[in-house]
């Protein structure tokens, strides 16, 4: 088979490396890919958002599976037109994407189905968000209605930084067009699980649990990043939660979907968090999470490309997907600055990190070496028997990696392990 992710992050390089495990995968193109997934798979100067051209160069190279995992290209319809062009997909196509890509729509459909998640009210003006934050308490949650590279989400803890919140979504537009409409929240507490499920709009299959890091720096304080690593499972997660989760949340959202036309195929992900009132939605996303993908398909001991396919051919039923029992730790490597200023263009060596993954995200091929070319550089994927080992693993591995900014949390895991001494 001729296969085409699209995409270049670390997500995308971890998928990648999974299908290659299957023997039908001949070949596999990259687009954009990257420096370091250019080891794994042919890049093409294609940009995960450039529809038309994907298309075009779908057709042009016989391609007959594109696995589409960024969420703007599937938010825009990139699995649409790839139908349409009669290539098979991996993704949900955008009425269902919109599930990620507006978040008033998310909240309104988990309102209409019952789907346990925080209070709310959505607003498209300016005025009105104000008039009933003067009624409500802080701290409280500002969110733009769509997309923003994960960041269109503000924790007020007082009631001028709500007003302020507001007034920069809507007014000054700091998230564009995503802030034309907001949805403000109840503030919730409690420790956050994220899984990723197989669906093929029928069945929904849950992968195994995980725990992303999302702020910047040790002690969960600093910026929100897009992750800067990851345990697998989580052990917040117990049977019992996961259990809830299946019967109040997973099963009533893709029937949900179904009921509003909206049939969900691909890879949907909960962003969790386990209140004292059981299990709530945080978010949706309409993809393989990043930096999650990067422990769970590591463990995933069944096949790929075969479980992506029967989602395609909705057999998702009748396939068997099967996890390892041990543990998965990625501790992300990114440039000093991040999320905000940093400087690139440092030589990346990356190939001294023992028996762990690499999965890069953040470089590019210059001559023969890789240069640092993005905030988030490359992941370091441990897999272990256990959480602690396979911690202790990542750390060693990326000790290893070298460019001149190197940064990286050196908590990833320890709250998992605190969780874990508790039970
Ligand atoms: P998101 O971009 O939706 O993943 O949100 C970023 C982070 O904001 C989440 O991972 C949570 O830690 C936090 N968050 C979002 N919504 C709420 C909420 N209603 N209450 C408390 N924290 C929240
Ligand atoms: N790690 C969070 C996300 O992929 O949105």
């Amino acid at each position: 088979m001729r296969i085409m992710v699209v995409g270049g992050g670390g997500r995308e390089h971890a998928v990648i490396k999974k299908l290659k495990e299957n023997k039908k995968a001949e070949k596999i193109y990259a687009l954009p890919g990257n420096g370091g997934i250019a080891f794994d798979a042919e890049c093409v100067d294609i940009g995960a958002k450039e529809i038309e051209k994907i298309k075009d160069f779908a057709v042009r190279e016989r391609i007959d599976y594109a696995v589409v995992t960024p969420d703007d290209p599937l938010v825009m319809g990139a699995v649409d037109e790839l139908e349409k062009a009669g290539i098979k997909c991996f993704g949900p196509r955008k009425n269902a994407a919109i599930i990620e890509g507006s978040k008033v729509f998310a909240k309104n459909l988990m309102e209409k189905y019952g789907i346990p998640t925080a209070k709310y009210r959505t607003f498209d003006n300016e005025k009105a968000a104000l008039e009933y934050l003067s009624g409500e308490k802080a701290p409280i949650v500002i969110k733009a209605d769509g997309l923003a590279l994960g960041k269109g989400v503000i924790i007020a803890e007082t009631a001028e930084e709500a007003r302020d919140a507001v007034k920069s979504i809507m007014r000054d537009k700091i998230f564009g067009e995503s802030g034309n409409k907001v949805v403000i929240e109840e503030y919730l507490s409690g420790p956050e699980v994220s899984v990723l499920a197989f669906t093929d709009g029928k069945t929904i299959v849950p992968m195994v649990s995980s725990m992303d890091h999302k702020r910047a720096c040790d002690g969960d304080t600093g910026l929100n990043t897009g992750g800067m690593g990851t345990v697998a499972p989580n052990p917040y997660y117990t049977e019992e939660v996961a259990k809830r989760c299946e019967e109040e949340i997973f099963i009533p959202t893709i029937r949900a979907m179904e009921n509003e036309g909206r049939k969900f195929k691909g890879c949907l992900y909960f962003g969790l968090m386990i209140t004292a009132d059981g299990p709530k939605v945080i978010e949706y996303n309409c993809r393989f999470g990043d930096p999650e993908t990067q422990v769970v398909l590591p463990l995933l001991k069944s096949d790929l490309l075969d479980t992506m396919i029967a989602v395609t051919e909705e057999r998702l039923e009748e396939t068997k997907v099967e996890f390892y029992d041990g543990a998965a730790c990625c501790v992300v490597a990114a440039s000093e600055g991040y999320p905000q200023k940093y400087e690139t263009g440092f030589t990346v060596k990356a190939d001294r990190a023992g028996d762990c993954e690499i999965y890069y995200a953040g470089v590019k091929k210059s001559g023969n070496e890789l240069k640092t070319s993005g905030g988030r550089v490359l992941g370091v994927t441990a897999v272990a028997k256990s959480t602690e080992e396979a911690v202790k693993k990542a750390y060693k591995g990326i000790e290893k990696v070298e460019f001149a900014n190197k940064y990286y949390r050196k908590d990833i895991g320890k709250k998992a392990l605190e969780a874990e001494e508790n039970r």
